[in-house]
């Protein structure tokens, strides 16, 4: 079992002139064996910090720790960190059998005979419930789910230790998205892995995770046990997103999408000066003059250790003084 942890890590697109902070010093653990759900509205800056994981996104601060190891010094081969994306279509190669895409990143002893190697992409078909018949056809031949589950068998060739899943469930018909969260479930669960999964869907994040970590602007602005936070949100952003969601429960497959709709979107070109939120948010400045420490001041919690933070100048007491 492996801890993946996020420590200060900023990304930044474009040069000093013109550009923008797209994850600002973000912290944030993935315990062994847990799985972290990251929420936050389009343009927050998820799926740029998941890339910084598997070194797709140019870190410019901090460091990505595996086990206390920084992530650039892992071997290439076995890859202890695997993500699987959104689009299934794209991630497999048209012109490849399944079998061949999946043989292509198994991690078997250089010795291994073709009888090996089809025993291994059959467990792995197996493992995300499909047939052994699979590993002959192209991907052009199966649906969209089924070519998801593809993806997953794929991440789990090499072995991981973490998997990082990047809306998996967004671009697959409604009627296949639970049976696809349910197999992610499930594997996290037998494979004992560390998982980091990204969904709009506060449902589906609460459906999968231990922990919920909720992104806004580039920051985390809200983390803790996911039934803690959901059931009592610290962070106006987090409330709002809550208010957002679909309010009857088991919503896992439709609407639930986490935008916050009436407010125009921060620039994330143009940071605000103070909490990235108060030009939203509906308890700071906009509504109460004398908020004014939320245009002005960072409310970066410091919460390190705590179970449950969140960086609101205006967070309850109780929860700001609380020690994990
Ligand atoms: N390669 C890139 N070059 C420049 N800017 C980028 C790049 N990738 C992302 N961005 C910008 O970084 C910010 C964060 O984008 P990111 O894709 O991480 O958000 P997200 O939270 O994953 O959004 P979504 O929910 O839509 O997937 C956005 O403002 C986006 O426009
Ligand atoms: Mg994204």
């Amino acid at each position: 079992m492996s801890e993946l942890v996020f420590d200060g890590v900023s990304v930044r697109y474009g040069n000093r002139r013109k550009g923008l902070t797209a994850v600002d010093r973000v912290s944030l653990t993935v315990p062994a064996g847990k799985t972290v759900g990251l929420v936050g509205e389009s343009g927050s800056g998820k799926s740029t910090l998941a890339r910084a994981a598997v070194g797709l996104s140019p870190v410019s601060a901090g460091r990505v720790l595996l086990n206390g190891t920084d992530v650039r010094r892992l071997p290439r081969r076995p890859r202890p960190l695997q993500m699987v994306f959104q689009d299934p279509y794209s991630s497999l190669n048209p012109r490849m059998s399944i079998g061949g895409s999946i043989a292509e990143v198994m991690h078997l002893d250089g010795r291994a005979g073709a009888a090996a190697r089809r025993a291994e992409v059959v467990r792995l078909l197996e493992l995300v419930n499909l047939g052994p018949d699979c590993a002959d056809v192209l991907p052009g031949r199966l649906s969209g789910g089924q070519r998801q589950r593809v993806a997953l068998a794929r991440a789990l060739a090499g072995r991981p230790q973490v998997v990082i899943a990047d809306e998996i469930t967004s671009a697959l018909d409604v009627s296949v998205q639970g049976a696809v969260l349910n197999l992610v479930r499930d594997l996290q669960r037998r494979l004992n892995l560390s998982m980091l999964f990204i969904s709009h869907n506060l449902a589906v994040v609460r459906y999968v995770s231990d922990i919920v970590a909720v992104m806004y602007l580039g920051r985390i602005v809200e983390v803790g046990p996911v039934e803690q936070v959901l059931a009592d949100p610290q962070h106006p952003y987090t409330r709002d997103l809550l208010d957002a969601a679909p309010t009857r429960h088991s919503r896992l497959t439709s609407g639930g999408t986490t935008e916050v709709a009436d407010t125009e979107p921060a620039d994330p070109h143009r940071p605000p000066p103070g909490c990235g939120y108060h030009p939203r948010c509906p308890v700071g400045p906009l509504v109460r003059a004398d908020r004014d420490v939320c245009a002005t001041t960072d409310p970066s919690h410091g919460a390190e250790g705590r179970l449950h933070a969140v960086a609101c100048h205006f967070g309850r007491p109780e929860h700001r003084h609380e020690t994990g």
